[in-house]
């Protein structure tokens, strides 16, 4: 590795100043939140993104859907930069555009598709978002999803009435939010397997659910279980478990604390020194709050689950060949939404920036 690097970095984001910003997502390894103009969860840095008419170039140190959603909501002579192409999210690429048309095809087939209403996880394609828009529903993120589903079984006759959400395209986040803040029950939630014909479920199935979630879950969150939830309050009395609503039901219903990146660093801030802290989500963010907090004691939910790979895909080489290049005039690795779907995408990302709170 280049010993200069950090030096090449500081000088090319001197040279490209107030032409670019630095978006960078909390689960970014700390070589490059150094060189962050903000930091923070994927809602937050939509709407940094979009608040920035003035950068001509968004550095989005993230994951792809990320990047694709600054594109939306910024303008057409803004370029958005994603330092390497590899960072996808293996969330969003569970649901591909054309299984969701086909399962809302069923939907149409067993005559509940006009009582039922999208609501797409931030972590999915702009075509999945575009989706979304085109059948009226709304983007919602992890720090959104109670306020975005309740919006949107207002839509369709209310909470208590007989509409239905199909939740895109993590399962976790649309059971935990329906479930724990909605007060559904676990059986009004069915799972909607694109791989299975019907999606897996009878035609009843279906009209019986309330939610109808997408067999999608995070990579990462997903292994997080009740035993590390057992085994961390048994290694350490007293301890608050707080996890990211991307874990299983199981887990989330464990845990003392639920909420988003911004949620959980937020509690962090606001608790006791001396208090003991167990977080389950990705592990750049949980190091970088120990760090921030030494008064407080700080475990990792589970010490064999890993760093988010895709995330950590933009490292500091990669965020300065970006920056390099666009100082010598190259643009590089430039993500651009397609004119139609960009259009509805923001239809439905408007519809979120626009929900009370
Ligand atoms: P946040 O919405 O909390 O930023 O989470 C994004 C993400 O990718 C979680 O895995
Ligand atoms: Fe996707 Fe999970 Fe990584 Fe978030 S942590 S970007 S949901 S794979």
């Amino acid at each position: 590795s280049d010993p200069n690097l950090v030096e090449r970095a500081r000088a090319a984001r001197a040279a490209l100043g107030s032409r670019a910003f630095v978006l960078g997502h909390h689960y970014q390894r700390d070589e490059v939140i150094d060189f962050a103009d903000v930091t923070g969860d994927s809602f937050k840095l939509a709407r940094e993104a979009a608040a920035r008419p003035e950068a001509e170039f968004i550095l989005f140190c993230g994951v792809h859907f990320m990047a694709e959603s600054a594109d939306i909501l910024t303008s057409d002579q803004q370029q958005v930069v994603l330092p390497d192409l590899a960072a996808g999210c293996s969330m969003a690429d569970m649901a591909a555009i054309g299984q969701v048309e086909e399962a809302w095809a069923v939907l149409q087939d067993v005559g509940i598709a006009d009582s039922t209403i999208p609501v797409t996880y931030m972590n999915s394609s702009a075509a999945i978002k575009a989706f979304t828009g085109r059948h009226d529903g709304t983007v919602c993120t992890s720090s959104n999803a109670e306020v975005a589903l309740r919006w949107a079984f207002d839509q369709v006759g209310g909470v208590d009435g007989t509409g239905k959400v199909l939740f895109l395209p993590d399962q976790h986040l649309g059971r935990n939010t329906a479930v724990l803040a909605l007060g559904m029950s676990l059986e009004e939630c069915v799972v909607f397997d694109p791989r299975k014909p019907n999606g897996g479920l009878t035609d009843q199935e279906l009209r019986d659910a309330r939610m109808i979630l997408w067999r999608g879950h995070c990579s990462v969150h997903g292994r997080f279980s009740v035993q590390n939830v057992t085994d961390i309050r048994a290694a350490v009395p007293g301890v608050n478990v707080m996890v990211h609503p991307e874990c299983k039901n199981e887990v989330v219903t464990a845990a003392d604390y639920v909420g988003s990146t911004e949620y959980i660093i937020k509690q962090l801030e606001a608790a006791e020194p001396g208090s003991s802290w167990a977080i389950g989500t990705e592990l750049n963010l949980v190091r970088r709050v120990a760090k921030a907090h030494p008064d407080k004691n700080v475990h990792y939910l589970d010490s064999t689950v890993c760093f988010c790979s895709t995330m950590n895909r933009i490292d500091l080489p990669h965020l300065v060949w970006a920056m390099e290049s666009l100082v010598e005039g190259r643009m590089v690795n430039r993500i651009v939404v397609d004119a139609d779907d960009a259009h509805w995408a923001r239809v439905a990302l408007d519809q979120m920036l626009a929900l009370p709170g």
